[in-house]
């Protein structure tokens, strides 16, 4: 099964992508996160992407096309995939029919988490991750078991990112609304769009997912 999981800074892709990817064995394809070892790793695509990351705004449609065609190749996506942060732009969702088309893949559904504007600066600004595994945390919504503590690894590193601040969510909204919210006609049009309440828990939200992709 081939998803991808749309909607806005904070709407929750990630939490939702780490929950399938657990509970199903689907691979977590995040460009966000792939952007961001590229970065730490120093390497031309990280240096190219840093400064646009950092400001808010969309990285080139050909670097992450690119990214994503090699990534979708490798044998582990052969028994599905989730597609986290991608595509967020017409071209990258032309580039994407393209290459599922070209190797014999189908995109399954296409979940759109819808959640009111106000409530994504809160999740924003209030998250953190393990430095060590990369498991998702919020001051409020959700803490390690024991403070300090990851829950997955026993970590007690913990990064959070350069983006996560008030001013450049207003960037990352703004890229939202002009180049990625036109893919929800997009999909809907083709017929693999559904829509989960991103505003109720985050196991309401991964009960909604799991009820849509039982239909299908
Ligand atoms: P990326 O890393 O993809 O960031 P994003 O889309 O802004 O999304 P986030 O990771 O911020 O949020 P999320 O929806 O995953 O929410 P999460 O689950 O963490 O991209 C970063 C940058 O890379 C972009 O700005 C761009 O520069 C570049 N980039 C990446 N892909 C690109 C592409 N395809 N093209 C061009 N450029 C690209 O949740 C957020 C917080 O809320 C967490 O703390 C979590 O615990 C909490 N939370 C989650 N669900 C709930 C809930 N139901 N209730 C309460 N709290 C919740």
């Amino acid at each position: 099964m081939n998803l991808i999981l749309l909607g806005p800074p904070g709407a929750g892709k990630g939490t939702q992508a780490q929950l399938l990817q657990r509970e199903r064995g689907l691979v977590q394809l995040s460009t966000g996160d792939m952007l961001r070892a590229a970065v730490a790793s120093g390497s031309e695509l990280g240096k190219k992407a840093k400064g646009i990351m950092d400001k808010g705004e969309l990285v080139p449609d050909a670097l992450m096309v690119g990214l994503i065609r090699d990534r979708i190749a490798q044998p582990d996506c052969a028994g599905g995939f989730i597609l986290d942060g991608f595509p967020r732009t017409e071209a990258q969702a032309k580039a994407l029919d393209q290459m599922l088309a070209e190797t014999g893949k189908k995109l399954d559904r296409v979940i759109e988490m819808e959640v009111d504007e106000k409530a994504l600066t809160e999740r924003i600004v209030g998250r953190y991750t393990c430095a060590v595994c990369g498991t998702g945390y919020h001051e409020k919504f959700k803490r390690p078991k024991v403070e300090g503590v990851c829950d997955v690894c026993g970590s007690k590193e913990f990064v959070r990112r350069k983006d996560d601040n008030a001013e450049t969510m207003k960037t990352r909204m703004a890229a939202y609304r002009a180049q990625t919210e036109p893919l929800l006609p997009y999909y809907s049009g083709r017929g693999v769009l559904r829509k989960v309440d991103g505003m109720a828990s985050m196991d309401e939200v991964h009960r909604q997912i799991s009820g849509v992709l039982a239909g299908t």
